[in-house]
């Protein structure tokens, strides 16, 4: 039996939202399953498919505007990502991305753009960081907004340092993560994103920690992982990262299905009848007699 609140529904049944508390109890029960999601269609279809957690990542910016990082994202651009999610999910846990600069310079300011999400239909937010950022998350928190953290590589700001690298792979920066991952529990986040995190120190930070951790890039020891939807259906392929798995090749058929669109149009296979509307007999006729 998992939270009180659960009722009689199992999983895959259940016709309403995972809450924030049926995702921590998720924790040592089952894994936990996340995709990236900034539209209303993929929202519609993951959340039929029975995924657990919608994130509406700032890896929007890369894969549905075509920036080449996450950093000229803006707040307009997430809101407005969010709202089309919200209006195609019904139970899937819906969590924002905060933007670069949305949470940064001061606490108050990153507490009201955490309210814009939850007002366009998010159910929590997550920011990048540790330790550098646990007093903004507690204020956030605070306030009733439920916060994921996220930790290892950090992308809104990587491409600044050192670029994009695995992280925790010497003894320093692994107990660094430790520390910063039971920092982010002490702010009051209910899960944690590691990423590009060596799998010996998610195992110790997920054994260490009692919510959720959620890998991308991080091993299999985390208790649920998250991919980006574009990297997993084939339709990205800017960036390639090792950690991702092709579930299909989404770009081919669609190259393809638009191939053939384009050689129906030249050749006149298309529109067929079944394609076309008519008027009534009678009423052309009339027109053409000049009636
Ligand atoms: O923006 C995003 O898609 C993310 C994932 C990489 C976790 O933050």
């Amino acid at each position: 039996m998992r939270a009180q609140n659960v009722g009689n529904d199992t999983d895959k049944n259940r016709s309403r939202k995972l809450t924030v508390t049926e995702f921590i109890l998720m924790k040592n029960r089952e894994k936990i399953s996340m995709v990236t999601s900034y539209d209303y269609w993929s929202s519609k279809i993951c959340d039929k498919a029975g995924i657990d957690v919608l994130l509406v990542g700032d890896s929007a910016g890369m894969v549905m505007l075509g920036y080449d990082s996450t950093i000229p994202v803006r707040m307009k651009e997430m809101l407005l990502f969010t709202r089309a999610v919200a209006r195609g999910t019904k139970r899937g846990l819906i969590v924002s991305d905060m933007p670069l600069g949305s949470y940064q310079t001061d606490t108050i300011h990153a507490i009201r753009n955490a309210i814009r999400f939850i007002k366009a239909g998010s159910d929590a937010v997550k920011l990048e960081g540790g330790v550098e950022v646990a007093d903004k998350i507690r204020a956030i928190v605070n306030c009733g907004i439920p916060v994921l953290g996220h930790i290892g590589l950090k992308p809104q700001t990587a491409k600044l340092w050192e670029g994009y690298r695995v992280q925790g792979n010497t003894c320093a920066s692994g107990s660094d993560l430790i520390k910063d991952a039971k920092e982010l529990e002490k702010a009051g986040v209910f899960g944690i994103i590691l990423e590009m995190v060596t799998s010996e120190i998610s195992k110790l930070i997920s054994k260490n920690v009692r919510i959720p951790t959620i890998g991308i890039g991080s091993g299999p020891y985390c208790d649920g992982q998250v991919l980006v939807l574009h990297d997993m259906l084939g339709l990205y392929d800017d960036i390639k990262p090792r950690f991702v798995k092709n579930y299909t090749y989404l770009s081919k058929h669609i190259f393809q299905a638009t191939q053939n669109y384009i050689n129906e149009v030249k050749t006149g296979v298309f529109p067929e009848d079944k394609h076309t509307f008519h008027m009534k007999k009678e009423e052309y006729n009339k027109l053409k007699a000049g009636k």
